[in-house]
């Protein structure tokens, strides 16, 4: 697994053996791109004495991307802008910022060669949309930091950290394709073929992921359903590999679209105009409020992104592409000597 993209670290010097000589410019800050999560299956199963529901999901991770730079500074802060930056909390609460304090406190304040952090994030996956956009900037920062310190911690290290600071931290650090159980931290690439294009449907304001669980139970509740174990879909599994949106298309399943649906009925129509309007598959992302479209190639992805935009049945769409990469730094700045 490759958890960073930068095979070397700009600033050491490395000889061909691999070794660090010791040459090393500081580095002044590091930029991480994280892309958003869909869920192709999501079984959740009963509630937990922890309020956590076990699950087993496939994870997919499609390129919309936030950016995320860390960087040393004399006190921190965290600055968002973007797309709902203005819902995004810019203080320690942040989940990025959160990520940063979890990582210090393994590697000590030490490692840290100045007394705060900058946290700078550009956000373009919507917040509270069901596309883990919190716990990407969470998994970003950890990279980044991980880079900045020059920690030595390993993609292993960071994982264990992730599942202690959101369930689907450990996934937006891996990136691809992936089967997630328990509360969804532990993570297990899968093998997918070929790219998948999809549009994203986004709705009016978010949803918040305990509410939709809790709707979930109510209405299992209320059914006097007894919930199963959740179970991995091997037929999921074999389109994956097969690489053919065909056969994806009629098996996405996610146990949490009726509860979203039931906090936010409008869904329903959107979830219809996309079928109508030629998409091979239709679900409610994660705990929603967006909808993920399976298109056949990237040709009826545009087409039926316009015409979902047409039918005005969301706050706006987007075309993306899948599996792609987890978090990976894409920028290092260095002190010029
Ligand atoms: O782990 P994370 O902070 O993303 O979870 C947000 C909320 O979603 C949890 O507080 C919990 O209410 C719900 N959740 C759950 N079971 C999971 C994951 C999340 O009930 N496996």
């Amino acid at each position: 697994m490759t958890l960073v993209c930068s095979a070397q670290q700009p600033g050491h010097d490395h000889d061909k053996d691999g070794y660090d000589r010791g040459i090393v410019s500081p580095v002044t800050s590091v930029t991480v791109r994280v892309p958003a999560k869909l869920n192709l299956q999501l079984a959740v199963g009963p509630a937990r004495d922890d309020g956590y529901h076990d699950l087993v999901t496939v994870f997919h991770a499609v390129s919309l991307f936030d950016e995320v730079t860390v960087a040393p500074a004399d006190r921190d802060s965290v600055v968002v802008t973007g797309e709902g930056a203005g819902d995004v909390p810019a203080d320690a609460s942040n989940l990025a910022a959160r990520a940063a304090a979890a990582l210090l406190r393994v590697v000590g304040p030490g490692a840290a060669d100045a007394p705060g952090l900058a946290i700078r994030i550009i956000k373009r996956i919507p917040v509270a949309a069901g596309l883990a956009g919190g716990s990407a900037n969470a998994a970003a920062t950890l990279v980044g930091c991980n880079e900045l310190w020059r920690t030595g911690l390993r993609p292993q290290d960071l994982r264990e950290l992730a599942s202690g600071i959101g369930s689907d931290v450990a996934f937006a650090l891996l990136g691809g394709s992936a089967i997630g159980t328990g509360r969804g931290e532990r993570v297990t690439p899968a093998l997918a073929s070929g790219t998948f294009h999809w549009v994203l449907a986004f709705a009016t304001g978010g949803l918040s992921t305990s509410d939709v669980y809790a709707a979930c139970d109510r209405i299992r509740a209320s059914r006097g359903l007894t919930v199963p174990e959740p179970a991995l879909d091997n037929a999921i599994m074999a389109a994956l590999r097969s690489g053919d949106p065909a056969a994806l298309g009629p098996l996405l399943s996610n146990d949490l679209q009726q509860a979203a649906i039931s906090l936010r009925p409008e869904l329903r129509r959107a979830l219809a105009a996309g079928r109508e309007l030629g998409a091979l598959g239709a679900m409610v992302s994660g705990s929603g409020p967006t909808c993920a479209f399976l298109a056949r190639n990237l040709g009826h992805a545009q087409k039926l992104a316009a015409a979902l935009t047409g039918a005005g049945v969301c706050r706006g769409v987007a075309s993306v592409a899948g599996p792609v990469p987890g978090a990976c730094v894409t920028a290092d700045a260095t002190e010029q000597a």
